[in-house]
């Protein structure tokens, strides 16, 4: 049995005092309310991890960021990596999300690089895969999300990926309010899955987590986290408040 995930993705949201209200609402909530043993991630903006990392110390709440280099050290103003992460005691990262490729043209490859050097400090990263409504349109898309898995994570051994967590994340649903079906998303889970087990075997596959992105709310979650394939969700909007947030996690 994979225990199941739900993480917050907060995206560019949110002031400092705001960050640490909305961390204290879904922590109370969270010890309140949830007794199943769901795994809750929340990721947050770099500037807070320092500040909400001992936040949530001695809580079923992890913090995770959003991305990393792909570059260890050096002069790439900006930017912040993974071993800066591990060493703000930060458990998890954001890899490959869509609007990272979009806006900030990530492309498989370079992926890849961020991967190895996220794993490379210990950090678990949240891959992301997903196509657009264009590629969805045209019926491409199962090859489209097999061919990022492939481009990221398969020069990976079977020991290492079996540390990662992957989500799919079709772009056509997300911020958008229309969720995928409980039947497109379990039917690519199982595509992602078929192609773990084609790769690293049953056992390696069977215990990867894949989560569904995209219009996540309270009203759908139990219906899409049902379904035998997704392990639970990453959301985004709905993260945003603590109310709505929790009772996702309630139906993990
Ligand atoms: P929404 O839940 O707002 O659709 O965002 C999903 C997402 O991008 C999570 O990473």
């Amino acid at each position: 049995m994979r225990t199941k995930i739900v993480a917050g993705n907060w995206k560019m949201n949110k002031t400092l005092s705001e960050a640490q209200a909305l961390t204290t609402q879904v922590l109370g909530l969270c010890s309140a309310e949830v007794s199943a043993p769901v795994k809750v991630i929340l990721c947050v903006p770099y500037p807070y991890l320092p500040v909400l990392t001992p936040q949530v110390k001695h809580s079923k709440v992890d913090i995770g960021a959003q991305n990393c280099s792909e570059h260890d050290a050096g002069a790439y103003t900006g930017e912040v990596s993974a071993a800066m992460l591990k060493s703000m005691n930060v458990p998890y990262v954001i890899l490959g999300h869509s609007e990272r490729r979009q806006y900030f043209h990530e492309t498989g490859k370079l992926l890849a690089a961020k991967v190895d050097r996220a794993l490379a400090h210990q950090l678990i990263p949240i891959f992301c895969c997903g196509e657009s409504l264009d590629i969805r349109e045209k019926g491409t898309h199962e090859s489209l999300v097999r061919q990022q898995v492939e481009e990221a994570l398969f020069h990976l051994s079977a020991e290492v990926i079996s540390k990662i967590v992957v989500a799919y994340e079709p772009v056509w649903a997300i911020g958008t309010g229309k969720t995928a079906t409980t039947q497109q998303a379990q039917d690519m889970h199982a595509v992602i899955r078929k192609q773990l087990v084609g790769k690293y075997g049953d056992a390696v596959a069977q215990a990867i987590p894949i989560l569904y992105g995209g219009s996540v709310k309270p009203d759908n979650a139990k219906e899409l986290f049902s379904c035998p394939d997704v392990d639970g969700g990453l959301v985004g909007g709905a993260s945003l408040k603590a109310r709505d947030f929790v009772d996702i996690v309630k139906c993990a």
